[in-house]
């Protein structure tokens, strides 16, 4: 399997409840390596920008007033597989169909606040990564 990056943002929901460490602890426990990471508090320019593949969908406005609600904890996550294993740790999209022990359905309360973000391809993950990081932010982990 290739070694891959994925881009995870611990939205406003899950930083609120003081849920960052419990979170990150699924990844890393899972052999996910954290190269990245900071704190932002998403303006609404920079929240509709990444989410500008949905600017058509009616839950459009509602999920970037949410994103801009409050600091967001965004990080890139390394390591085998590293897409569809860190989407396999979030869980469904809501909650409510989220499998038992995924972050989603430990630590989200619904569909319009989920805890967590996840790139949904290699692809996306490029994309989405270099949206919010410099190459230089990005750290080798050799250890
Ligand atoms: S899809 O159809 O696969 O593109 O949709 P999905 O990946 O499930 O959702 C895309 C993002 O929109 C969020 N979402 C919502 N926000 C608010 N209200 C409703 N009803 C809603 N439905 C989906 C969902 O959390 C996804 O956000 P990210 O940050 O990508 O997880």
């Amino acid at each position: 399997m290739a070694v891959e990056r994925t881009l995870s943002i611990l939205k406003p929901d899950a930083v609120g409840k003081n849920t960052i460490g419990k979170i990150l602890d699924r990844f890393e426990s899972a052999g996910l390596k954290i190269v990245a990471s900071r704190m932002t508090h998403l303006t609404q320019a920079e929240a509709e920008g990444f989410y500008a593949v949905h600017k058509e969908r009616p839950f459009f406005g509602e999920l970037v007033r949410f994103m801009i609600s409050g600091p967001v904890l965004i990080s890139v996550l390394e390591g085998e597989n590293a897409v569809a294993l860190h989407r396999d740790i979030m869980g469904a999209t809501d909650p409510k169909k989220a499998a038992p022990g995924t972050v989603r359905a430990d630590f989200a309360q619904s569909i319009d606040e989920n805890a967590v973000h996840g790139s949904d391809s290699l692809e996306n993950a490029k994309n989405e990564i270099a949206y919010f990081f410099r190459a230089t932010e990005v750290f080798a982990r050799t250890r």
